[in-house]
């Protein structure tokens, strides 16, 4: 009992072990956080901006290139504009020219980036006389063909910038995708504890959306439950960037984009993935969970023995993933490690990672996708990046006994790149325990929800 006091007095105590509790099935129902109002949440993420474009003259050195141009007309915007615009703006204007350069030097008054917003043609002299005076001898510009953050410059727009500039300085024009990647990819410090926050939401959300309180078996449909996570998301004050999908698991079938649409009955295995968005950050979020059986002479307490097995074979290929997943090795790399590690451990499964930030499948080396299991040309080639954040989505196979089937264990949880530690470390937690659904436990107050 005193080890386990003392235990627990450790991780409220010391950070680092703080992170050690991080690892498992958080150990308090999660509460609905509060992020600051929208006025407060602009002036931190303009902060955040001045931090981020502040790297760019570094970053461009790094990559031996003299400047970055982004062209681009209201409602065409370049992929990079998104991560780069103030935080009160929703579009570009007019013809927005964006020129970011090495030059930082602050005593000669030239701003970086450079911005000309302009509908009447007067940009291409300025932007001409800007190369002249400069003598920019390698200029970046988004046109890479496979990378869509390094892709961004709309062909109309590149012709006209073509037209404008002639043969000399096109000349000069290089296509650097690891530019744009790493720039999008990298995460401030800063983020983390508005990302917690959100993370710690999505669990709430996750806890109450998977309990009596909403589904009721037998009436409630996943589809239901669905738009149910749709309306938390907007009560919240927050947003998303997919359509959460609910799916009730069963053999040979993997729901992907749609979910299914059945009614939820008890003995149900649950899988959701949704994800929020808020302050230009987004997370991705895959958890099971189970309809308890309460019709039968010993009602279940819990999921069944098989289920949890599942569950920890998908959990084990976490560990696996997080293991592998080093600075600067690539994503093929890490995805043949971990399954070669899989396999003589005897699981069998499938991993699919991505980096999440600014976008929900965001810049980076990719680790798997469904459809490419075992290597991944272009974008799982490139090296993974400290400093970034990862969703780690993956499923094990499992053969649950109960029911004669061997089925997908689907679960996906974000985490962080942790300086102290160098290595990726799940945001809150991950999942170890079924969410439960018990039609005994009643509730006031009902959250009920129903077909239309
Ligand atoms: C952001 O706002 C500042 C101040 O209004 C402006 O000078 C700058 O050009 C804007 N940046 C972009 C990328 O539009
Ligand atoms: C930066 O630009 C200013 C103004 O064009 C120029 O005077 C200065 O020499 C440049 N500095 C560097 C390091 O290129
Ligand atoms: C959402 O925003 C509205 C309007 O500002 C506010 O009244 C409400 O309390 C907010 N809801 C939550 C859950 O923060
Ligand atoms: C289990 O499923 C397999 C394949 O679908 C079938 O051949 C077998 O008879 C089933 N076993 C039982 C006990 O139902």
């Amino acid at each position: 009992m005193l080890h386990l006091l003392q235990f627990l007095f450790l991780c409220l105590e010391l950070s680092w072990i703080v992170h050690q509790c991080d690892a498992g099935h958080p150990t308090k129902p999660a509460q609905y956080q509060q992020l600051p109002s929208l006025r407060e949440q602009a002036s931190i993420e303009q902060a955040w901006r001045a931090e981020r474009i502040a790297g760019i003259p570094a970053l461009l050195r790094k990559y031996n290139v003299d400047a970055w141009l982004m062209i681009q007309r209201e409602h065409a915007e370049d992929t990079i504009w998104w991560s780069i615009k103030n935080a009160t703006a929703f579009d570009s204007h007019r013809r927005t020219v964006v020129l970011f350069h090495t030059n930082s030097s602050t005593t000669t008054g030239l701003s970086n980036p450079i911005v000309w917003v302009d509908n009447t043609d007067q940009v291409w002299p300025e932007l001409r006389s800007t190369f002249e005076e400069h003598d920019f001898s390698r200029i970046v510009l988004n046109t890479d063909r496979n990378i869509a953050f390094a892709g961004g410059l709309h062909v109309g727009e590149y012709e006209t910038l073509a037209e404008e500039l002639g043969e000399m300085w096109m000349k000069r024009t290089v296509n650097e995708p690891m530019l744009a990647i790493e720039y999008v990819a990298t995460r401030l410090d800063g983020y983390l504890p508005y990302y917690r926050k959100m993370q710690e939401t999505v669990w709430a959300m996750l806890e109450e959306g998977f309990s009596h309180r909403v589904v009721r078996p037998g009436i409630t449909s996943t589809e239901d439950l669905s738009w149910w996570f749709r309306e938390k998301i907007q009560e919240r004050n927050l947003t998303t960037w997919n359509q959460p999908r609910i799916s009730v698991l069963v053999e040979d079938s993997y729901p992907g984009w749609e979910g299914t649409d059945d009614v939820i009955q008890e003995g149900d295995i649950l899988h959701i993935d949704f994800g929020i968005t808020a302050m230009g950050l987004n997370t991705d979020t895959q958890h099971m969970a189970y309809v308890l059986r309460t019709d039968q002479d010993l009602p279940e307490a819990s999921a069944p023995q098989s289920l949890k097995d599942g569950l920890k074979k998908a959990n084990r290929m976490q560990d696996i993933v997080l293991s592998n997943m080093k600075p600067g090795v690539t994503g093929n790399q890490v995805l043949q490690q971990s399954l070669d590690q899989m396999r003589s451990e005897g699981i069998e499964g499938q991993i699919f990672c991505h980096p999440i930030g600014d976008w929900g499948h965001d810049a980076g080396a990719v680790i798997g996708f469904l459809n490419l299991p075992e290597y991944v040309p272009v974008v799982g080639e490139l090296p993974l990046f400290p400093n970034t954040y990862y969703s780690i989505e993956l499923y094990a196979y499992h053969f649950v006994e109960e029911r004669n089937e061997t089925i997908r264990f689907r679960i996906e949880e974000n985490a962080h790149w942790n300086k102290d530690t160098q290595s990726w470390q799940f945001v809150r937690g991950r999942q170890e325990k079924y969410h439960l659904i018990d039609k005994r436990k009643t509730f006031a107050g009902s959250l009920l929800v129903q077909s239309p």
